[in-house]
This record gives C-alpha cells, sequence and structure tokens, in this order.
C-alpha cells in the first residue's frame, strides 16, 4: 500500500522523534535545508520506497553560512515542504529549531584533509565543518541504515563519507544523481532567487559542461577548462568563480586525463544582478 495514505508525523522535539523512531529498524533518512524542489524530492522517494521508515529532516543550519546574508536570505517555505513531504511518501519530517540542534554551541572541529582543501572547501571557510557538524548531530538522532544525498553537492557527499569513517557511523551513504530543470539548469532552492531571464541565461552552465565532455578526447585538460570558463564567462551576467577538472574519488585536479578512471568537473558561477551561487559538475569518464 502506497506510504502518502499512512499519514506523516511532524517532529520539532528532538525527544519526541527519537520516541518515534525508538525500535524501528530500517530507517531512511535525507537532511535537507527545506525550499523543496524536484532535487530534494527524488532523494525523498527513493528513501521512501527503499526503507520502512522515511525520515526528512528541514534545517537551516546556520553553522555552514559562511556568509551572514546567504543565511538570511535563505528561502524559507515551510507549509509548502510540509504540503510535498506529505505527497511524497514522507513517514516523519523533523522541523527542530536552532536550539533544538545546537543546545549548546557545537565546537567540534573536523579534519578531513585533502578532500577539503579543494574547491568550495576553499571557498567557503568553515562550510563544510558545520555541515559536518549538522549531518552527525542529525545521524546520531535519526540513526539511519542508510541517508541519502545528491551529487549536485559533489564535493559534501565525500565529506559526509570521511565524516562517516571518522564518527563510526553504521549508515551507507547513496549518492543520488542531479535532477535538472527542462533548460538543463541543475534545479536549487537558490535558482528562486533568479529573475525568469537570468534563470533561462543560466541554463548556459550546463549546456556548456555538457559540450564540453563531446570534446574532451580532443583536447587537453587545461584546454578543457579554459574553454569552460571563457564561454560561460562571454555571457555578462555570468562569472565563473572555478572550474576543477578532478579526480572524482580523491577531488584533486587531474592534469592529463590518464590521472584518474573517474574524472568529474566541478563549477561554481556567480549569475545575475543578485550574484547569486550557482554549482554543477558532470563526469567525464566514469
Ligand atoms: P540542501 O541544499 O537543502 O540539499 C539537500 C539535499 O538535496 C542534498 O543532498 C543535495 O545535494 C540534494 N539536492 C539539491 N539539489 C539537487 C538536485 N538538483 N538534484 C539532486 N539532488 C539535489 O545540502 C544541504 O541541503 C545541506 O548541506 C545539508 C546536507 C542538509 C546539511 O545542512
Amino acid at each position: 500500500m502506497p506510504k502518502l495514505f499512512v499519514g506523516m508525523k511532524v517532529f520539532r522535539k528532538t525527544a519526541d522523534l527519537k520516541a518515534y523512531l525508538k525500535g524501528r529498524k530500517n530507517v531512511g533518512f535525507v537532511p535537507t535545508m527545506g525550499a523543496l524542489h524536484e532535487g530534494h524530492l527524488s532523494l525523498i522517494k527513493r528513501c521512501a520506497d527503499e526503507n520502512e521508515t522515511c525520515v526528512v529532516s528541514v534545517f537551516v543550519n546556520p553553522t555552514q553560512f559562511n556568509d551572514k546574508n546567504d543565511l538570511k536570505n535563505y528561502p524559507r517555505t515551510e507549509e509548502a515542504d510540509l504540503a510535498l513531504l506529505r505527497s511524497n511518501g514522507c513517514d516523519a519530517a523533523f522541523l527542530p529549531s536552532v536550539d533544538e540542534i545546537y543546545p549548546e554551541e557545537d565546537t567540534r572541529v573536523f579534519n578531513f584533509g585533502a578532500i577539503a582543501d579543494v574547491m568550495e572547501g576553499v571557498r567557503r571557510p568553515g562550510h563544510f565543518n558545520g555541515v559536518a557538524q549538522v549531518v552527525s548531530r542529525l545521524f546520531d538522532i535519526v540513526k539511519p541504515e542508510r541517508a541519502y544525498f545528491g551529487e549536485k553537492d559533489f564535493q559534501q557527499i565525500a565529506i559526509v563519507k570521511e565524516m562517516v569513517r571518522q564518527l563510526g557511523f553504521a549508515v551507507e551513504i547513496v549518492p543520488c544523481p542531479i535532477v535538472r530543470e527542462e533548460s538543463g539548469l541543475a534545479k536549487s532552492s537558490r535558482n528562486t532567487l533568479l529573475s525568469a531571464d537570468e534563470k533561462e541565461k543560466a541554463a548556459l552552465i550546463y549546456r556548456t559542461l555538457r559540450e564540453s565532455v563531446n570534446f574532451a578526447s580532443e583536447m587537453t585538460v587545461a584546454q578543457v577548462k579554459k574553454w569552460v570558463v571563457d564561454t560561460i564567462n562571454a555571457n555578462p551576467i555570468m562569472e565563473v568563480e572555478y572550474y576543477e577538472i578532478v579526480d572524482g574519488r580523491t577531488l584533486q585536479s587531474i592534469e592529463k586525463w590518464s590521472d584518474a578512471d573517474y574524472v568529474v568537473g566541478c563549477i561554481t558561477v556567480y549569475c545575475g544582478e543578485k550574484r547569486i551561487r550557482l554549482i554543477d559538475n558532470i563526469a567525464y569518464k566514469i
């Protein structure tokens, strides 16, 4: 029987969620910051399909925002989120307050080594430490058997896997493919901050990445990087922050295509008047 007829529970208190989960096995978990879209829903549907109990958290985690304005402007759409959770197989929605997750300040400092010293890790100091803090707090509360993460945040998956290894959580991290708009733009809560025109133009990002895959074999890694950056920057409303072509396992930049057998290109672009920060990635070799 489809789960959507069973009814979803909403929890705001850690103790209440823990009491509900007590004794349950086969718990799947999707952590989110809300403003839910098809990208999140693909994770939630898969979690509901693959587990007896599907738990989704909606929590805008202050410790992972290195920019106060970004935190302030982050879209918050609780009612719409709850409706989407209800109709997509979520059994338990967890919407804690900041005090509930951090009764005391979380002063833990993680050391993730080289995987954190590149790309988002250097551009957003403290970001992954905050992600590890909140995800580990949530794993402690939910104790999931499986947890679902989107490949849109490619480096985040590597960080979470390393955090799981270091802290010894018995959870399987399940990476899920990027869900895109029809235009190819990766779905993101931040897309709502773009004007309609900017959103249309932002399709250039993925179009360029995809085209670059077609001729990668005829060019060096450095040439592909330059072509991608120049092609996107040619549009006056876009500014590439970085484009790195990396070993998908170590996240370190490669020089030659033969340096790794799993190769991913990771990009961050500022787009439009509000300089909305968009991220995306594409595999060159799997
Ligand atoms: P958030 O940005 O809300 O994303 C929640 C999950 O949805 C992440 O695993 C993200 O990779 C995934 N996701 C977002 N857009 C997607 C898309 N277009 N296709 C597939 N998956 C997509 O990532 C976070 O929140 C936070 O850092 C969090 C892990 C919740 C910790 O606070």
